[in-house]
């Protein structure tokens, strides 16, 4: 959509390494790590000691002298970075930077760390990249899937845009790369969806965003869009509640189906997203006011399993995966839902509405019930930006899940530091459903009784009320969906998550 993607591959080693080898790259990039040597810690090149020695020769730079310039600052823990302008020994070449990379002992979120401040250094810029760093295929995704996010930006600037950089890593890794491809390509676009604004973002442009992706994936089994509106969403109670609020953007149900051809008896996995466009608070206006320029992301979720579906049928996965979009604006007008209105949802449970600013929860009850009554889900998955809470608890690093299913919450778990979409478990607690009691309705539908906090438990709670026998977990990302700084493989603005995670876990069905 905004800027091309960086092109990611992988090169045979030569066998021995000369000059000719390294003259099409920008940048070579070289793994440091601390070493423990006669008590002392010592900074050494992470790579075998002829290797080191012939590099050395090749880039005429003695590595020992060059950290020992850098000072005692540097101590090779990951992500730390030394930049070293060169140029081949023979001459044949333009100006090269080496880059000692720190990689610690070498975990995933050590490679990670590395491999995003590399990122950091070539982005907006022509530079094509040689790394060193990965010494299998586990780790070459790790890597290039963190340095080309690392590399992301979106703008409407006008004038002209950034330079794109490629991104090779040294070794024979294939499928890696393909895998690697997939992933970046899904996650950036996904931060693409949610970087647009408003004004352009609404549910019909997101509906459309989902035919033009199926249509132009790339993929073996065909992936089918059914797009529903207006009348045909009469079932959808929260939906219509909350997305008539905007005359202008109205509301939109939108099933993105993936099936692989062939296979008979597969999982099916249905993936619901909040799909807010953007969100006022609606008649329960947001405060303080600044709170709501982030809002535009608050369709990070529906983003996600859009391109999550897209990316398990690009990598020809054998399970069957169904997306539910709940696309609507949560706006403030004459056809704003009140506080006090009961709605009635998908499947015949009514609810009143306490604060029309827990609009996230009224359109993914009906998404949950919709999966549950119609598509016989093998696993009911939601993600949602759907509490502050959750941010309060966890902070922006780790999304918070929700499930009684021990099993699926040890399989997302473990796939955490991996996959770079960190997530933790959170307790349905059980003693709390009474503050979801309501006078006049089935529920209410934010907990505004006995005061309770734990408004990101409470709202899980709610969900769980429309997932009828399913295994189902909840993530709410509230606080991951976004990043208000750069940090990491993140830019400032819409990180993509949950994309890498639930890909992988689809992948490992
Ligand atoms: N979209 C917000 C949650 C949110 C807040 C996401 C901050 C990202 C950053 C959601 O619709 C909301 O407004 N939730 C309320 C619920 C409350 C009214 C029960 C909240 O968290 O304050
Ligand atoms: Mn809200
Ligand atoms: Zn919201």
């Amino acid at each position: 959509m905004n800027r091309p993607i960086p092109k990611l591959g992988s090169v045979k080693s030569p066998g021995e390494l000369s000059d000719k080898f390294f003259k099409n790259y920008s940048h070579i990039a070289f793994p440091i790590t601390s070493k423990v040597f006669e008590e002392k810690s010592e900074i050494v090149i992470d790579l075998p000691k002829n290797e080191v020695k012939a590099l050395e020769e090749i880039f005429n730079i003695n590595f020992t002298q060059e950290i020992i310039k850098h000072g005692v600052g540097i101590s090779g823990k990951p992500g730390e970075l030394i930049d070293i302008p060169t140029t081949l020994s023979s001459g044949k070449s333009d100006l090269i930077r080496v880059l000692l990379v720190g990689v610690g002992s070498r975990s995933d979120v050590e490679i990670r760390k590395a491999a995003a401040a590399i990122g950091r250094k070539i982005r907006a810029s022509k530079s094509s990249l040689l790394s060193f760093l990965p010494k299998n295929s586990h780790q070459t995704q790790v890597h290039l899937i963190a340095t080309g996010l690392a590399t992301y930006s979106w703008s409407q600037k006008t004038g002209t845009s950034p330079e794109t950089p490629t991104i090779y890593v040294l070794g024979d890794f294939e499928s890696a790369v393909k895998k690697s491809e997939i992933l970046l390509e899904a996650t950036w676009k996904t931060r693409d969806l949610i970087h647009t604004p408003s004004n352009i973002k609404s549910p019909e442009w997101m509906a459309s965003q989902a035919k033009t992706f199926a249509k132009s994936s790339r993929t073996k089994s065909a992936i089918t869009v059914k797009v529903r509106a207006g009348k045909e969403l009469s079932e959808f109670g929260g939906l219509r509640a909350v997305g008539n609020s905007s005359k202008k953007n109205p509301p939109r149900f939108v099933e993105v189906s993936y099936k692989p051809r062939g296979a008979k008896r597969l999982p099916h996995v249905v993936l619901v997203g909040k799909g807010i466009t953007f969100d006022t608070g609606g008649v329960s206006l947001k405060r303080p006011y600044e709170t709501m320029t982030a809002m535009k992301s608050d369709m990070s979720g529906a983003a996600a399993v859009l391109m999550t579906t897209i990316a398990a049928a690009q990598l020809g996965l054998k399970v069957r995966v169904t997306a539910l979009l709940m696309l609507a604006e949560n706006a403030l007008s004459g056809t704003s839902q009140r506080p006090s209105d009961v709605i009635t949802h998908y499947g015949g449970t009514t609810v009143e509405v306490i604060n029309t600013d827990a609009e996230g929860r009224l359109v993914l009850a009906d998404g949950l019930a919709y999966a549950d009554k119609n598509l016989d889900p093998d696993y009911l998955i939601d993600v949602a930006t759907l509490t502050g809470a959750a941010t309060l608890g966890l902070s922006r690093f780790y999304g918070a899940m929700y499930t009684r299913d021990k099993k699926l919450a040890s399989q997302l778990m473990a796939l955490s530091d991996f996959t770079g979409d960190r997530i933790w478990q959170m307790p349905l607690v059980d003693d709390y459903q009474i503050a979801l009691a309501s006078d006049v309705a089935d529920f209410n539908h934010t907990a505004d009784k006995f005061k309770f906090q734990g408004g990101s438990v409470t709202a899980a709670l709610f969900l769980e009320k429309f997932v009828g026998k399913r295994k189902w977990a909840h993530l709410d990302i509230a606080g991951p969906a976004r990043s208000e700084v750069d940090a990491g493989e993140n830019v400032k603005g819409g990180t993509g998550y949950g994309v890498r995670l639930l890909t992988e876990w689809l992948a490992n069905l």
